[in-house]
């Protein structure tokens, strides 16, 4: 949604990642070993959750939607001293790839990596989260909701992935994921629980905390 020359300027005078040469290394193998390469969060969303992370020195943290550990490691590299992040994803196909990159950022002392239904692992776990990232089965965000919610306390930090849908969210005609989408915002911002904004990065993220 940003012109590209603009968000390659954010991304140069950003500050640069300890971990660049891996998430480089990440990026490559995304576009040559995966399908659907492009759901990766990149340099620039990957920033924004390395920061964020930064700032909140988590103690816990709750990924779901591993995919090939890119937003994962960006975020874990934000973790407190004994801080532990769980990351969830429904497909096993690059389990071994994704623990080799998660040994060399030298976080995977902190990483728990699971494989399964995040819909189904999340009620299963206990405690509360500081940071949740949610970047997984779009149709489902309506429903993932309420059990996110569940495990978040005051202060928590709840960033959603595309919540934008390129644009087209704010269009009038709506395609079913587009509706589930526009949902998924909307009791997001009449939560009584949550204040929500909307940054038009990369595909859309909201950044949503819990009252
Ligand atoms: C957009 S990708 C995640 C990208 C990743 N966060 C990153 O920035 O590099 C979405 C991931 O969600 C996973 N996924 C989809 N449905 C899921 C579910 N019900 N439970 C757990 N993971 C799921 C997919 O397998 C896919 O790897």
């Amino acid at each position: 949604m940003i012109a590209e020359i603009i968000e390659k300027y954010c991304i140069e005078n950003g500050s640069n990642f300890e971990h660049a040469t891996l998430l480089d290394e990440i990026e490559r193998y995304t576009n040559v070993k995966v399908q659907m390469p492009q759901m990766i969060s990149g340099k620039y969303q990957g920033q924004m959750l390395s920061f964020l992370s930064k700032l909140l020195r988590p103690k816990r943290i709750l990924e779901i939607g591993t995919f090939t550990g890119y937003s994962g490691i960006c975020l874990a590299s934000g973790l407190s001293e004994d801080g532990k992040m769980i990351t969830i994803d429904i497909n096993e196909e690059h389990y071994d790839d994704v623990n080799t990159f998660f040994e060399k950022s030298g976080l995977s002392d902190k990483i728990d990596y699971q494989i399964g239904n995040a819909l189904e692992i999340i009620p299963t776990l206990a405690g509360t989260f500081d940071i949740i990232f949610l970047d997984a089965d779009k149709k489902n965000y309506v429903n993932y909701l309420p059990l996110l919610i569940s495990k978040m306390h005051k202060g928590s930090l709840l960033i959603t992935d595309n919540v934008l849908w390129k644009g087209k969210v704010a269009q009038e005609q709506k395609d079913s994921d587009t509706l589930a989408i526009d949902q998924f915002n909307k009791q997001l911002n009449k939560h009584p629980q949550l204040d929500v904004i909307i940054v038009p990065i990369r595909d859309g993220v909201s950044l949503c905390y819990k009252k």
